[in-house]
């Protein structure tokens, strides 16, 4: 059997660990011969490099390891590259929420003007990883997960409509896995599901099983009063996302032939958002003293320690989805799957030029989209809003215009005025001149 080749770009991120473990825990179904790291900041990288170095010898010894922060090393002789940059890092990311919050509008990683931000910060990063796998391994596929996953896929859209990019998002598969806790099923794969959005803005109109059971009915008495708060075995939820987990019960109740996406609170109850904020310790804070923290600190130990034995890293579950894609490609699985592809009339009164999330079938050449016809004037109103949002932010970029930035954060619902939107414009541009293009 073929063995694969793969880079993670963003070597240093704080879920490479959670990844690499993922991976060898998967190596029966999907065989790995070279697992390499690529990263531009190389202290950053380094240490959690020298872990996984430990953790892949103990393992897995015969898979060859490299970190670098050269591309030509990095993206040379590969198969695929899991990307997860983060351009900026959490210190621009604690920037995106705060300064929005300064002038009383919600601060959020990858909604409203936070997530704008880290869509221009992003842009030229992912960009950039394209044209190293293009240059080095033609062949290769780039399975993206680089946020803000909307913005960055219509970005690829539009200055890379020809490169093998496939763009996830991770939060429909984590709120699946609680639907099939509260329908006592034993995996989310048996169920099958119809779901049409933008990254981030989704809805769930069909769920049923293998056998073609509708379980929408019994799903909405339990979301209608605990949104998607349940107890989901060896995960330790942190609060503020059980509170975003509580409030989908508020999100549903709003169309209840629905089943929403998460991050829809911030869309439809910013209000109560910016409420429930504290504008001096927000979520990017949160991670930097959790998760950040968390994971550096076990790295480390494990270098010292020269063994990963006692670790308390643990494999990321969720991530598997990352091999269920590597494999669609790589073997043809022909496995359904959420994706944010070209609309391309899959929404057949959407735009066909936005970049929609999706079922898809994935196999050796890729999506084939399934279509979801018609959707409700409520969602569709929604989203017009929010993909002129998201293609005005991918305008301003590649034009260095300012009219256009000005314009994608005053659509966005999270935005109470044009004056405002403007202010807050003025502060980003000021926050982000090592990384955004000069705009005029
Ligand atoms: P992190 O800051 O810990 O890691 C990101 C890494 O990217 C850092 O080591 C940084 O140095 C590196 N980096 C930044 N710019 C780079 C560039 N231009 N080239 C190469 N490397 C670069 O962040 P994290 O919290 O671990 O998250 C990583 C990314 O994964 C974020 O974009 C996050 O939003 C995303 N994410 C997406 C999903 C999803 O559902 N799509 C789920 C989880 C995380
Ligand atoms: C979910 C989303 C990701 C997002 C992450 C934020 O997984 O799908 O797109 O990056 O949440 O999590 P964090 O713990 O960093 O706030
Ligand atoms: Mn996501």
């Amino acid at each position: 059997m073929k063995k694969f080749s793969i880079v993670v770009a963003g070597g240093g991120s704080t879920f490479t660990p959670g990844i690499v473990l993922m991976l060898l825990e998967n190596l029966d179904k999907f065989p790995i011969r070279q697992i390499k790291f690529y990263d531009n900041d190389a202290q950053r990288q380094e240490v959690i490099a020298k872990a996984c170095d430990i953790i892949i010898k103990e393992k897995a010894p015969d898979i060859n390891f490299i970190y670098t922060t050269d591309p030509e090393t990095a993206f040379s002789d590969i198969d695929f590259v899991m990307a997860h940059i983060r351009v900026g890092k959490y210190a621009m990311r604690e920037k995106d929420e705060k300064i929005p919050l300064r002038h009383g509008v919600l601060g959020q990683e990858t909604c409203g003007p936070g997530g704008i931000a880290y869509g221009m910060r992003s842009i030229g990063g992912v960009i950039e990883l394209v044209d190293f796998m293009e240059k080095y391994s033609p062949n290769a596929w780039m399975l993206n997960y680089s946020n803000p996953a909307a913005i960055v896929a219509e970005a690829t859209r539009r200055l890379r409509p020809n490169s093998k990019i496939l763009n996830i998002c991770d939060m429909p598969i984590g709120i699946e896995l609680r639907m099939a806790e509260m329908l006592g099923l034993k995996s989310r794969k048996e169920m099958v599901v119809r779901y049409f959005g933008l990254n981030h803005f989704g809805w769930w109109t069909d769920i049923r099983d293998k056998q073609g059971n509708d379980l929408m009915p019994a799903l909405r008495e339990k979301v209608a009063k605990v949104g998607y708060n349940v107890e989901i075995e060896g995960e330790n939820t942190e609060a503020s996302w059980n509170d975003t987990f509580t409030k989908a019960k508020d999100v549903f109740a709003v169309d209840p032939t629905t089943m929403p996406n998460t991050y829809l609170k911030y869309y439809l109850f910013p209000d109560y958002v910016v409420k429930h904020s504290n504008p001096n310790h927000t979520r990017a804070n949160e991670v930097m003293e959790g998760r950040e923290k968390f994971v550096f600190g076990e790295c480390r130990a494990i270098a010292e320690k020269g063994t990963a034995k006692d670790s308390k890293l643990h494999v990321d579950d969720h991530a598997s989805y990352i091999v269920d894609l590597a494999r669609a490609i790589a073997y043809n699985t022909k496995e359904r799957m959420l994706l944010i592809v070209e609309n391309d009339g899959a929404i057949s009164n959407f735009d066909p030029t936005a970049m929609v999330e999706i079922p898809c079938i994935v196999g050796s050449n890729g999506p084939e989209k399934i279509v979801q016809g018609k959707i409700p004037q409520f969602q569709k109103g929604l989203m017009e809003q929010q993909v002129s949002v998201e293609k005005l932010t991918v305008e301003a970029w590649i034009e260095g215009s300012y009219q256009k930035l000005w314009q994608a954060i005053t659509l966005s619902r999270t935005v109470p005025s044009a004056s405002v939107a403007k202010a807050i414009l003025d502060d980003l541009i000021e926050a982000n001149k090592d990384f955004w293009p000069v705009l005029k």
